[in-house]
Parts: C-alpha cells; structure tokens; sequence
C-alpha cells in the first residue's frame, strides 16, 4: 500500500500488483492484468483498445456541448433506450441525469426542469436528487475534471499534497476551470480504491498511486494526449507515445468495479 515506486507502471502482464490482495492465498500468482483487466490508460494497450465497460460513470467528456438540445437528435434514441430499461420514468433518474451531463459537462438548472418535464416530476425531486450526488457537476468545469481524493487512506499517503499540486500546476482555485480551459481540480471523499493512494480521477479515468511529483507529467500527458484516446466511448485507438518522454506518468488505472452505464 505504502509502496508508490512499484506501482501498476509497468505495464507488462506479469507485473504484480503490491496492494493486490490476491497475492496471498487462493489466488496467488494472478499477474496483474488477470485481476484488473488490461483497460489501462498509460502504456497500455500498444494497439487497439479492449472491448467492453471500462470507464466509471457518468462519462465526463472533454469535449462538451452546452448549447446542445438535451434529448433532441442523436440523444432522442439514447433518452428512449434509457426509458426503456425502467418500469417507471422516475426509475430512470440517475441515468438520464447522467446522459445529460455527458452532453453539457454539467447541469444547470435549465437541465435539470427539463428533465423534471421529460419524466414528468416535481422539479425539486430532480434538484434533491442531482444537488445530493458529488458525481453531477452543478457548475461548468474544464476539458479535464480532476477529482483528487482526500480521504483518510489518501491523505495519510500524500493526498492534501497531491491536490495542492494540482492546483498549483493549473493555476486554479478548487472548483475554478483554468484559463486555457483545460482543468478544474476539485477534491474527493473516497473514490474507492483506497489500496491505491493518492487516486485521482481525471474524467472517468482512474490515476492511482500518484504522488505530488507525478503532477506536472499528468498534466502534460492530458494535454498531449488526453485523458483516453477515446473519451470514455470503447474500442478505438490508443496514442502512442513518440518518445519516452511523452510516455504517460504513473499509474493511470480503469475503474474496474465502474461498468454499468444504465443504458444497456
Ligand atoms: S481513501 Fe482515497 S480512494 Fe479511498
């Protein structure tokens, strides 16, 4: 847990994972990629993607179209498929709360009443439910929403430090988008995978083991290369470093428990 030199890094499939405990027991021997999937963000994979759910939800898309009409067009069909798979509309709230905000970056409060129309609620039940979880973004962020846990097993390993860093490097103030558009950093209660300190979650993408000095490379590898070659939509090329200065920095892991997006 403590160890951040030895961490996920390398990337090859026989790499071991310290923090793992399937190291012991029943499981030993399991390399790496067997217990996390080989969905990484950093050298992995040279080529191509891996199929199937491998980023947390909801999906926070670098690009954003804020003037965009929610549920018209393209997302019309998505709003449907999502309605589709509840018994009620009301049971559709959280994923459709999600679809809008993949499409905006945020919700405001225009959102939020015409989701309240669409499922035929009470705004104040959609403004209660959005307002209530962490994950919606009530205010506009940047291309990149870093989310630096400061829970307890992140703190004591670096995680005030870390998110210090981050701000520092970008420029900005908790909850601020950066002047070149490009970050906000805000800190997190416990993103889960606490065997990995400091985490971060840069979009739906899972940074663990970071440390304040990995700081400035991460942010230098968002803006080369982004948070994941395909933003959070499957199967498609991975970037390839042109140099092994430009390879990625530490760490960047999936959110392997995060794979349901509600839509079937
Ligand atoms: S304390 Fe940081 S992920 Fe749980």
């Amino acid at each position: 847990m403590s160890d951040h030199t030895n961490s996920s890094s390398n990337s090859s499939s026989s790499s071991k994972n310290p923090g793992w405990a399937g190291e012991t027991g029943a499981f030993s021997g399991l390399s790496e990629a067997d217990v996390r999937g080989t969905g990484y963000v950093g050298a992995q994979p040279k080529e191509g993607w891996p199929a199937g759910g491998i980023n947390a939800y909801p999906y926070q898309l670098a690009e954003k179209q804020p003037d965009a009409p929610l549920f018209e067009g393209p997302y019309a069909k998505r709003l449907e498929r999502i309605l589709a798979r509840y018994p009620t509309k009301r049971a559709a709230l959280l994923p459709v709360l999600n679809l809008a905000q993949e499409i905006h970056g945020h919700l405001a409060a225009e959102d939020m009443a015409r989701i309240a129309e669409v499922l035929e609620l009470n705004p104040a039940t959609v403004r209660g439910v959005a307002t209530f979880y962490t994950m919606y973004n009530k205010a506009p962020v940047g291309r990149y929403l870093i989310q630096v846990c400061t829970n307890i097993a992140c703190t004591v390993c670096g995680g005030d430090d870390v998110f210090n860093a981050f701000l520092a490097h970008t420029g900005t103030e908790p909850g601020e988008i950066s002047d070149d558009g490009n970050f906000t950093v805000v800190d997190a209660e416990c993103l889960g995978a606490c065997g990995f300190p400091t985490v971060v979650q840069i979009n739906n993408r899972y940074f663990e083991n970071v440390n304040a000095e990995d700081v400035p490379a991460i942010l230098d590898r968002l803006k080369k290369h982004g948070v994941d070659p395909t933003d959070g939509k499957g199967a498609g090329p991975a970037a390839k470093p042109e140099s092994a200065a430009d390879a990625p920095p530490p760490t960047p892991n999936s959110n392997p428990s995060s794979n349901s997006n509600g839509e079937g």
